[in-house]
Order: structure tokens, then C-alpha cells, then sequence
């Protein structure tokens, strides 16, 4: 058997032990053999979440001065801060792929590397604020309590931390929202017209129809995903209709209609032009993100040099 011969095979059975690991269920670890195409799913996956949580600090964190109490503002405060160290895990769980925090950095600001569509949307007054918290992480944690699941170790610890947290994020925004909707009639009218603006982009987060969705065969395959991307966003909209029920709002879709036989709800089509266009750099705010990214990545230059001058000197000691 000639040398090639015998790294194929060796190859077809390392895939094999890892095809069957995934199937068993069991966790992959860093340090465990992985297929080429299965690390670079991860890294693609992972980083853009990553990226997501670190973008979506900047729509709220426009309202930090802004918050209509120091209750309000130290909530978000908190929120916000969340979400940068839900950035963090995520990065550092990308890392063990073998992928630098700089590559990363600079396949987000260069446009190579997506993050969430949501983010990408302007959060006009205070019960914007409210509205990302009850929608935009109210979906954040459906699709991330099944991906406490994935496959991936590194990956699934990270989402398990980050779910005790989401929790939070969503009661603060449902809090807003109740609290204006029963508010003066300029308040209710805020609180109906950010769930008119939020909750179609807030639905686009799950990604394409099932049949449309690239990733997902491969994602199912390696039990990355554990649900597909309707089911999780039919698992958001059950649960959120009626919690609009309770505080008097109504969800801006006349196609929205209970389905008695499937039990759950049946709801408008959703518009994928718009979805495409955000998602590929022209959406309202793509540019400000990514220009703010790269103004305060710049800034923050002198930390980055200082933690690293630190741990030489105390390495070296
Ligand atoms: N925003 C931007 N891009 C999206 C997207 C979205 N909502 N949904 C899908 N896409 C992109 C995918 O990245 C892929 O593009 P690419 O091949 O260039 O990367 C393409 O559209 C095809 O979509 P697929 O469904 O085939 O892709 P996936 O299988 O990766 O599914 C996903 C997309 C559902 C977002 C999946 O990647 C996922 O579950 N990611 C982890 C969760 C996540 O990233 N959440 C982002 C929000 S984090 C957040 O909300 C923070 C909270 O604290 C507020």
C-alpha cells in the first residue's frame, strides 16, 4: 500500500470515529479530530455570533444617556455589559477552532464575516429599547437554549452561560413594553410602533425557510443545529403572541391565525428581499456599525497594548 493509500484510509477511519461520536451524541472537544469542513462551519458560525453580540451593544448603548430613569439605566447598563462578555465567551470558544480574535476582527470589518440582520436596524426611541429586549433577545434565547446541544463542546458551554443571562435581557424588554403600553396613549402608540418595526426582522433572525437554508444539512449532520430554523421560529412566535396578548399590543401580521389542527400559529410571509439586502451590507445602519466598530476598535488599541505588555513582563518573571 503506497503512502497515499494509507493516509486515505487512516482519513476515512478518523471520519468514521467521529461520524459515529456526533451520532452517539457525544461532545467534541477541541483536542479531538475533526473534519476540515466541520471546523470551518463552527468558525463561520460561532465568530458571527460573536460578532453579533458585540454589535448589537451599539443600538442600546445609543440610549445609555438617554434612559428615563437611573433604574432604566443601570438595567441597561447591565444588559449591555452582558452582551459584551456574551461576545467574549464566543470568541474565545472560536479560538480553540484555531482561528485568531484578529483574523476574526478583520473578516467583520472587512464585510467577509456577517453578523445578525437585527442589529442592523435603528432603535429610534425608548421603547425600542424595550422591543429588542422582549423580541430580539426573547429570540435570541429560543434559538439558543437548542444550541446548548451543539456538538461542539466549547460551544455548548458557552450558550449554557449565556442562557442564564438571556433571561434577564428578555424581562427587562417585556417590562418596558408593559410598562408603556399601559402607559399614556403616546406611550402605548410608542410601544405598538416599535412591535411594528421590530417584529419582522425580529422573525428573520431564525435565517431562510428550512428548504432555503444552505447551512443546515450540513449544521444536522454534525448536530450543530439541533432544530431546524422554522421550528425555532414557530417556537418564537407561539410564545410571543400571547405575551403581546397580555399587555394589549397587537403583532403587525393580518396572516397571523391560530391553527387549531397543528396548534400553533399560522403567520405571514416573511419579506426575504429585505432580509438579503441586510444581511448583505446594505441595510440602515450596516455602515454605522462597522464604521463605529473600527473607530473604537482603533481606540481601544492602547488597552489591547497594555494587557499584552502586562503579560509578558509578569510571564517573564
Ligand atoms: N443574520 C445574518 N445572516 C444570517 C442570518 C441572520 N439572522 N440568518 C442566516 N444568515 C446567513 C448565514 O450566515 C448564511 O450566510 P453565510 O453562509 O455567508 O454565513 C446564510 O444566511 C444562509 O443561512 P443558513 O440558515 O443556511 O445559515 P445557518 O445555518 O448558519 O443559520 C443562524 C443561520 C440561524 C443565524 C445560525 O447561524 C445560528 O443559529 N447562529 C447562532 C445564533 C446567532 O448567531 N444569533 C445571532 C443573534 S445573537 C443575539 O441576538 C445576541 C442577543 O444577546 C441579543
Amino acid at each position: 500500500m503506497n503512502d497515499t493509500t494509507t493516509i486515505n484510509a487512516k482519513e476515512e477511519a478518523l471520519l468514521a470515529r467521529f461520524e459515529e461520536k456526533v451520532q452517539n451524541g457525544d461532545a467534541i472537544e477541541p483536542r479531538d479530530w475533526m473534519p476540515e469542513k466541520y471546523r470551518k462551519h463552527l468558525i463561520r458560525q460561532i465568530s458571527q455570533h460573536a460578532h453579533s453580540e458585540v454589535i448589537g451593544m451599539q443600538p442600546e448603548g445609543n440610549w445609555v444617556t438617554r434612559a428615563p430613569s437611573l433604574r432604566a439605566k443601570q438595567i441597561l447598563l447591565a444588559k449591555i455589559q452582558d452582551e459584551g462578555g456574551h461576545g467574549l465567551y464566543l470568541y474565545s470558544a472560536c479560538e480553540t477552532l484555531g482561528i485568531s480574535r484578529e483574523e476574526m476582527i478583520e473578516q467583520l470589518q472587512s464585510g467577509k464575516a456577517k453578523y445578525s440582520n437585527i442589529f442592523n436596524y435603528q432603535t429610534l426611541n425608548w421603547a425600542d429599547i424595550g422591543a429588542v429586549g422582549w423580541l430580539v433577545d426573547g429570540a435570541a434565547i429560543v434559538n439558543q437554549v437548542s444550541l446548548q446541544r451543539t456538538s461542539y463542546a466549547p460551544y455548548s458551554r458557552a450558550m449554557v452561560r449565556i442562557c442564564k443571562e438571556e433571561s434577564f435581557h428578555q424581562r427587562q424588554g417585556y417590562e418596558i413594553m408593559a410598562e408603556m403600553a399601559k402607559g399614556t396613549p403616546e406611550q402605548s402608540e410608542m410601544a405598538q410602533d416599535a412591535l411594528n418595526r421590530w417584529w419582522w426582522p425580529s422573525l428573520m433572525m431564525f435565517g431562510p425557510h428550512d428548504g432555503d437554508s444552505p447551512r443546515s444539512a450540513d449544521a444536522f449532520r454534525w448536530k450543530i443545529k439541533r432544530q431546524t430554523n422554522d421550528e425555532l421560529r414557530q417556537k418564537f412566535i407561539d410564545k410571543t403572541v400571547q405575551q403581546a396578548e397580555v399587555i394589549g399590543l397587537t403583532i403587525p401580521d393580518p396572516d397571523l391565525k391560530w391553527n387549531e389542527e397543528k396548534q400553533c400559529y399560522d403567520y405571514g410571509k416573511i419579506n426575504w428581499e429585505e432580509f438579503n439586502q441586510v444581511i448583505n451590507g446594505n441595510g440602515p445602519c450596516n455602515k454605522q456599525r462597522i464604521d463605529h466598530h473600527k473607530r473604537v476598535h482603533t481606540e481601544g488599541a492602547w488597552v489591547r497594548e497594555a494587557a499584552e505588555a502586562y503579560r509578558l513582563k509578569t510571564q517573564n518573571n
